[in-house]
């Protein structure tokens, strides 16, 4: 791995989760991103075209950090890299994808909601994780419980977090980032309104410095 799990989560305190249809809509939004104080970004496989909009980030906005979130498989952790994600975010993990992310050539974050998934990612050798859907699955209460045992784990919580709790994840010393797809709201997106979501980026950047 060129980048490590480490250098990710250390990119950038709030990870936009970008849910993309029109990849006209990649260059500007990444660009109002990064006008903001974001340039850590998560491009979901959530729609047809999410691959060429990695891949027009990539090309175009070379000092974003661009990942793909939603890879489930050794497949699209291949199609992604190759596409030019330089690191992968899955909301879970088999057995498949642990291995891919050990043998593939950009850092893969596996996702748990759980101690027991979080010890096979481990044994795995994976100490940088997702843990989705956060605020279903616990949220602040369950990962500060986690640290207990696992103080070696380190999470980027995605999941129903948003302006009113995303400081609350980021206090917690086992939280290096949080994700959501509150910063680049689907309507701003489709009506390229990108002044407003280099104004949420903003509010996040400095609502997240404010966190000791
Ligand atoms: C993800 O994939 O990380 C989540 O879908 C983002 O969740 P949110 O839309 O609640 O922020």
């Amino acid at each position: 791995w060129k980048l490590t799990p480490a250098e990710i989560f250390a990119s950038g305190p709030v990870v936009p989760v970008l849910v993309i249809h029109d990849v006209d809509k990649a260059v500007p939004l990444a660009k109002a991103l990064m006008a903001g104080g974001i340039n850590v970004l998560e491009v979901t496989l959530r729609t047809p075209v999410a691959l060429d909009v990695i891949k027009a980030i990539a090309e175009q906005v070379p000092d974003a950090l661009i990942g793909a979130g939603t890879v489930t498989n050794a497949q699209q952790l291949k199609e992604v890299t190759q596409a030019g994600a330089k690191f992968a975010i899955s909301p879970g993990m088999t057995a498949e994808l642990l291995k891919a992310g050990q043998e593939g050539s950009i850092p893969l974050i596996p996702g748990i909601s759980s101690t027991s998934d979080l010890m096979k990612g481990k044994d795995a050798g994976y100490t940088h994780m997702k843990f989705f859907p956060a605020e279903a699955s616990g949220g602040v209460k369950a990962i500060k419980s986690i640290s207990g045992p696992f103080p070696d784990v380190v999470f980027c919580p995605t999941g129903g977090i948003g302006p009113d709790n995303f400081k609350d994840y980021l206090a917690l010393k086992n939280v290096r980032c949080v994700g959501g797809s509150w910063v680049a709201p689907d309507d701003a997106i489709a009506n390229g309104d990108w002044d407003r979501i280099t104004q949420l980026a903003r509010e996040a950047i400095a609502g997240a410095t404010s966190v000791n």
